[in-house]
């Protein structure tokens, strides 16, 4: 899961390649390189350097590598240590051609012994470095083309991975390729651009193909031509995309995750949008596709849910709402546990597999996995155009614009509207609500947006409570319902950025084991809205506080009796029980910000993380 950018075109190539890097850096940040086709001679310059990206910059010492064609790289390191050697692009044996790429080849030990076998030596631990001699021996020993090389390469490589190279020889062209790792094309005039990621593209173009499996695309500046592996003309998925250039920036927030925690009111506002039609019917148009797909979806007698890290919370909190609302059995697990198991999958299976990438390779795998054994397969994604989304018989997407901090908040808050108005949908269907039903839920899903910018404004709260417990060693957090996923949740998020070490349970499995964890002082967080089950997480409350805990509860507007149990109590709006998750997450999300910012941490760009993991 590393950043790509390429470009050739008229403009001078670098300071394309480090605003697009800027762009692409949360996807790594253990090293980062350029390579860079000079325009007389056709001189091939690569620069890279261990660390982040300003180290590159710095390396780079005001240089301008003149040339109009290059490549940027912006790396999370697989095979080989974060390293100057070890970040990419990768020469061949000649050095005249450079490549970058993300992924994994997987045989690249098998090849590289037979490249060593004939005399190459390689400078790097990367199997990177193997592919780029092995496209350039195979050019050496077929015609010289250089498209045909990287084509018979590709055909011997195993694993997944997007992958661009620049040629000396060829000095305005860039020649791409990707399996099961994403790679976007971007279209102009008057030059030709590929990134990761649409956010690298979007500075210089709206109009973008996504290149598919194992198709090759040579671009030229204002001209990009797909191949198949043997040759034949092949055709990429064209779209164009609505993000805002704005929005990939950070408009004056110290840092994205902040402006993302507070763009999350017009975002679930934009996934909500357009959901309820004149008869008071919720509209999934994404799902209509005739009435076989909505005889499909009624005929459904199981769902599972399927993804990772953040979005897997997202799929926990949607089993409570299609239970409840569609009575349908619900399933939630890891991608990266489906995918290796035997699920008992049937046609009249619904697989929902949520990423807010749709690149993350585990939940792709698993989605994959679902529809070779018949079962019907619903994304939810927040971009258009990704590979999970294609993978799928259909997508519902969430609007959240792009999120670039690693630690996701708008993606998840538009993920569990989604996800609800998908359970109303299946629920209307299955003729288990009343268009007046429908549309009462849905006014009450209008009021979201609303009141997610009421709790936004418990930040100077949050944010002093911050200063009072960022010295914890451990923070624990629990809930019980929906409660337990924004528990997990909260932990995550706590973790991921400040790494204290954070850990959400159901709160009636503390006495099962977490509460010994407890000493004196220690910060637990509990949520404990209105509902079924508050007065069992009161009790909870009361065990913990019993063994010394210090409580910070999360509860409804209106409930003053919760401070005689608690030490600290931050309120949320009043909603339908099913719907706090919504508003809870909230103000842990803004706990865990400035925590890690009390502590100094790098918030958009933590330790050891990436935004996509596009590896198993
Ligand atoms: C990484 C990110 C998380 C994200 C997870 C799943 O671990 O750091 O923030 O929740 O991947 O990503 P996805 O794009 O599939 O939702």
């Amino acid at each position: 899961m590393c950043g790509i950018i390429g470009y050739t075109g008229r403009e001078q190539v670098l300071p394309v390649l480090l605003d697009g890097l800027t762009t692409l850096e949360y996807r790594g940040y253990d090293s980062a390189g350029v390579a860079v086709v000079g325009a007389e001679g056709g001189q091939l310059r690569l620069v890279k350097r261990a660390g982040k990206l300003a180290n590159l910059r710095d390396a780079l010492d005001g240089r301008t590598l003149a040339g109009t064609v290059g490549l940027g790289h912006t790396r999370w390191a697989t095979h080989g240590a974060p390293s100057d050697a070890n970040s990419h692009p990768h020469t061949d044996e000649s050095g005249d051609l450079a490549v970058i790429h993300n992924g994994i080849f997987e045989n690249f030990g098998e090849l590289k012994a037979e490249l060593v076998a004939s005399g190459h030596t390689f400078a790097s631990d990367t199997d990177t470095e193997v592919v780029a001699h092995l496209i350039g021996a195979l050019r050496e020993a077929g015609d010289g083309d250089l498209v045909t090389a990287v084509r018979a390469a590709l055909q011997r490589v195993e694993g997944a991975f997007a992958l661009a190279v620049v040629d000396r020889r060829n000095p305005t062209t860039i020649v791409a390729s990707r399996r099961e790792a994403p790679l976007v094309l971007g279209h102009r005039d008057d030059a030709s651009l590929l990134a990761s990621d649409v956010a690298g593209l979007i500075a210089h173009t709206r109009d973008i193909t996504a290149l598919l499996d194992d198709q090759v695309a040579i671009l030229t500046p204002g001209a990009i031509e797909l191949l198949d592996l043997d040759g034949r003309p092949a055709e990429g998925h064209r779209y164009t995309v609505d993000w805002d250039i704005a929005a990939a920036a950070k408009q004056g927030y110290p840092h994205f995750m902040l402006k993302e925690i507070h763009e999350q009111p017009q975002a679930v506002a934009d996934t909500l949008l357009g959901r309820v039609d004149v008869d008071g019917r919720i509209v999934v148009d994404e799902l209509r596709g005739g009435r076989s797909v909505e005889d499909e979806l009624r005929s459904v007698d199981k769902v599972y849910v399927v993804a990772c890290g953040t979005s897997y919370h997202a799929g926990m909190v949607a089993k409570y709402a299609i239970e409840h609302w569609a009575g349908i059995p619900v399933e939630v697990e890891i991608a990266s546990e489906f995918r290796y198991r035997d699920p008992i999958l049937t046609p009249h299976t619904l697989v929902v597999a949520i990423s807010q990438s749709g690149e993350t390779a585990d939940t792709i795998a698993a989605a994959v996995h679902a529809r070779n054994q018949q079962a019907k397969v619903v994304a939810i994604s927040n971009v258009v155009g990704s590979s999970l989304a294609r993978a799928a018989d259909a997508v519902l997407y969430t609007r959240a614009g792009p999120e670039i901090a690693v630690a996701s908040t708008k993606a998840f808050t538009t993920q569990i509207v989604a996800l609800d108005v998908l359970a109303l949908y299946l629920a209307q269907l299955r003729g288990a609500l009343f268009p007046d039903e429908c549309r009462d839920h849905l006014a009450r899903r209008a009021a979201l947006p609303a009141l997610i910018a009421q709790v936004l404004e418990s930040e100077p709260a949050i944010a002093e409570l911050a200063r009072t417990v960022s010295a914890a060693r451990y923070m624990m957090f629990f809930g019980r319902h929906v409660g337990l996923p924004i528990a997990m949740e909260g932990a995550l998020k706590l973790k991921e950025i400040s790494y204290v070490h954070a850990e959400g349970f159901a709160a009636g499995e503390m006495k099962h084991g977490p509460i010994a964890l407890i000493d004196e002082g220690g910060p637990v967080v509990a949520l404990v809205t209105r509902g079924h089950v508050r007065g069992k997480v009161v009790s909870n409350i009361q065990q913990v506080k019993g063994r010394g805990a210090v409580v910070l509860a999360i509860a409804t507007e209106g409930d003053t009796e919760i401070k005689e149990h608690a030490d600290h109590v931050v309120y949320v709006p009043e909603v339908h029980e099913l719907l706090y998750p919504v508003l809870t997450v909230v103000p842990l999300q803004l706990l865990g910000y400035h925590i890690a910012v009390q502590l100094g941490r790098d918030v958009d760009q933590p330790r050891n993380l990436a935004k996509t993991v596009t590896v198993e």
